[in-house]
């Protein structure tokens, strides 16, 4: 798969910018406001009772902010937050060993949970339920069962795919909260905070030409105000101006919707070889020499939000407002 500015996952110089901006509290963070307003009774009703609060299943697309929630969560809770992730424990003795080094009341985030294999579910299973492990010692016929208390614990899990989570490990969760893609005046605001913070002088406008074209993600956001800010350094005064912001948006090739070269060369494909559709997804992909899992995953996301694309039993759809977006003419049938 190519490397895409506009992708919503993270590459590794976004660790470090997002650990550098990350939002402390929910007043802080900016969008999800009923996962905000949610997220505060359930965190206010469990420190008046002085309880841990429930286990938290965060879902939704890459880049969105689940990260900087469980952050924040442990932060309003008042405990420490451990982090991992699902294919980072191999083994039920990996996740034992982290569990048992949990304090009471801490937080632990598994990213990627979808990903965590059936033997580690289990394990899991005890241990949000009733904060107890059961580990297996010896083997064979002396083969015995010890049960070991845990300190009581939140498990804050985050997935981009909340359809692969096993329906018993769902279950386990307290709060389900799905984040929704931001709207374009939130990750406005999101570009004026990171502006803030990092000193870089930008005008109203230039910030509503970034969030325009960052696809409903603050992590793409601020990866193309990085990238904006140093066409600003080189080619101008460093200032960021509408103009100039255009200008680096343009050779970065992100169009006036976030849209790149691979959307331009999906979208372009199914109407010039397929008549805008529909057309199978393993055609699509031989066509433009993508996986089809990529292009489930990774492409076809936005361009459905947007309404760009259909998913029909017949297949894949290019919609009128494509035509229009490529200046084309819109076919009659
Ligand atoms: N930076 C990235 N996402 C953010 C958010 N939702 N609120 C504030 N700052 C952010």
């Amino acid at each position: 798969m190519e490397e895409r500015i506009v992708s919503g996952e993270a590459d590794v110089q976004d660790f470090s910018f997002e650990q550098s901006l990350r939002p402390q509290t929910l007043k802080q963070y900016i969008g999800q406001d009923k996962v905000k307003e949610n997220l505060d009774i359930f965190i206010q009703a469990a420190k008046q009772r002085e309880e841990t609060l429930d286990h938290v299943l965060l879902y939704g697309p890459p880049g969105l902010g689940k990260t900087t929630l469980a952050a924040i969560i442990a932060n309003e809770m008042g405990v420490n937050i451990r982090t991992t992730s699902g294919p980072a424990i191999e083994r039920p003795g990996d996740l034992a060993a982290i569990l048992t080094a949990l304090e009471p009341g801490d937080v632990l985030f598994i990213d990627e949970i979808h990903r965590l294999s059936r033997s580690i579910e289990e394990v899991l299973y005890p241990a949000m339920e009733d904060f107890c492990l059961d580990i297996v010692i010896g083997k064979g016929a002396s083969a015995r069962s010890v049960r070991l208390d845990l300190p009581p614990f939140t498990l804050v899990g985050a997935t981009t795919r909340a359809g692969s989570i096993s329906a018993p490990l769902r279950d386990r969760f307290g709060v389900l909260a799905r984040l929704e893609y931001y709207q374009e005046e939130q990750l406005k605001l999101i570009v004026m905070r990171t502006s803030d913070l990092f000193e870089i002088e930008i005008d109203s406008q230039a910030a509503s030409e970034i969030a325009r074209r960052s696809r409903g993600t603050p992590r793409i956001a601020n990866r193309l105000l990085r990238r904006v800010r140093d066409y600003a350094q080189v080619r101008g005064d460093g200032a960021i101006h509408s103009d100039l912001a255009i200008e680096a948006l343009e050779l970065l090739q992100v169009d006036r919707l976030g849209l790149d070269h691979i959307d331009h060369k999906l979208l372009k494909g199914i109407i010039e070889k397929f008549r805008g559709g529909p057309v199978g997804l393993e055609t699509v992909a031989a066509t433009i020499g993508e996986e089809a899992l990529t292009i489930e995953d990774v492409y076809e996301p936005y361009l459905l939000q947007i309404g760009f694309l259909q998913r029909t039993p017949r297949g894949r759809i290019v919609t009128d407002l494509v035509y229009r977006h490529f200046h084309m003419e819109v076919p009659k049938d």
